[in-house]
């Protein structure tokens, strides 16, 4: 007997700062969203993308689960940050089972981790542009001991993981969805998180190069809190645009902001030139797609395309998904849409399991 097959995954988004949830309905041509919402976790329950407080993360699941009253046990999760490599290497032509064979050995080269401790995935992407008889290739390498961390999390808050994904390819994920047909041949997807910043360039929908910024949206939140003597929560309330309730006036609020801003707006600037400036880059990039909860910080965009020279827009991630009123306040779901991003790319993963 066979059974769901083709069926969809909970997409869980289990970020540093924010558990989300996504889960669509597969309508055929279309999906519908069936339901998403997000959870905040205590500060140093995930630090650097390590597994600290297992407890804390797991009860937040359970209650985001039980709050939003999901059924679903299969689900499809991630994992970013420093125990995640990806990258873009070149080897003479060969067929697929022969680059099954030397991976392992080639990717000594190029992973600083002991090869015996990860994962190792692989996607042929072509033939070389500038030398034919090579041809490019993606090495990704996981940690085995993070993915048995987010395995055990997701067990132990009653889930059933089918797919661990990465981050990087979940983002990429949502935006082929979403903005299929549409893109430009080089297009940066940034995702600014609150402790991580993923840089994901795609040429022609395909990676060709992947860096993480080891800051994310938090550091304006410390920033704010060395300024204006304000604690953590308070100086989140200021970021998301309440300065009313803070010791300060309403446009220095604005202005620190954007200063605060400043410093990872620098290091995206420099990764993108860093890109242009190598051999992977045989196109400059012709547009930045932001999300994660960075996106929403006040003037971001302006202040992304200013410093890159780049058009920079938010990533819609329910662009091409239906959002059915009578379920969802539609201008809530915009408001925090950027956040979805992630687990929205989780959730478009099929559910292939086959049972007999
Ligand atoms: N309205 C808003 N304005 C400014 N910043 C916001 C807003 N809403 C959320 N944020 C910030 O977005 C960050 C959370 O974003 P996100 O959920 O994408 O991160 P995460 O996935 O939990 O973290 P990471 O991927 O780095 O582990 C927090 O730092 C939060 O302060
Ligand atoms: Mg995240």
């Amino acid at each position: 007997m066979l059974f769901r097959k083709n069926k969809t995954l909970l997409g869980l988004n289990i970020g540093s700062g924010y558990i989300k949830m996504v889960e669509l309905k597969d309508s055929g041509s279309v999906y519908t969203l069936n339901n998403f919402g997000m959870a905040a976790l205590p500060a140093d329950a995930i630090v650097d993308g390590t597994v600290m407080d297992t407890t804390a993360i797991v009860s937040a699941i359970v209650n985001l689960a039980d709050n939003l009253k999901i059924k679903k046990r299969r689900i499809c999760t991630s994992i970013s940050g420093h125990s995640v490599i990806i990258k873009k290497i070149t080897l003479p032509l060969m067929d697929e089972s022969t680059v099954e064979e030397t991976i392992q050995q080639e990717a000594t080269q190029h992973i600083p981790y002991d090869i015996n401790d990860v994962n190792l995935d692989f996607q042929i992407l072509g033939p070389n542009q500038t030398n034919p008889e090579n041809m490019d290739i993606v090495l990704v390498a996981v940690k085995k001991e993070t993915i048995n961390d987010y395995l055990l999390l997701v067990e132990e808050a009653g889930f059933v993981p089918v797919v661990v994904d990465v981050d990087t390819f979940a983002l990429e994920n949502t935006y082929e969805y979403n903005y299929e047909g549409e893109e430009k041949k080089v297009v940066a997807l940034v995702e600014i998180g609150a402790n991580l910043t993923c840089i994901n360039i795609l040429n022609d929908g395909v990676t060709c190069f992947s860096r993480n910024i080891t800051s994310g949206s938090r550091l304006i939140t410390e920033q704010l809190q060395k300024r204006f003597s304000l604690n953590y929560e308070e100086a989140e309330l200021l970021k998301m645009g309440c300065p009313e309730t803070q010791k300060t006036d309403g446009s220095t609020a604005l202005s620190a902001i954007n200063e605060a801003a400043f410093s990872l707006i620098n290091e995206i600037s420099k990764a993108i030139d860093f890109f242009h400036s190598s051999a992977m880059a045989e196109e400059q990039v012709g547009k930045i797609m932001l999300s994660g909860g960075g996106a929403k910080t006040h003037n971001i965009t302006q202040a992304i395309q200013k410093s890159t020279g780049i058009e920079c827009e938010l990533l819609d991630p329910f662009r091409n998904i239906i959002i059915p009123e009578k379920h969802f306040d539609l201008e809530y779901i915009q408001d925090i849409a950027p956040m979805a991003t992630v687990a929205t790319g989780l959730a478009l993963r099929k559910d292939e399991a086959v049972r007999k």
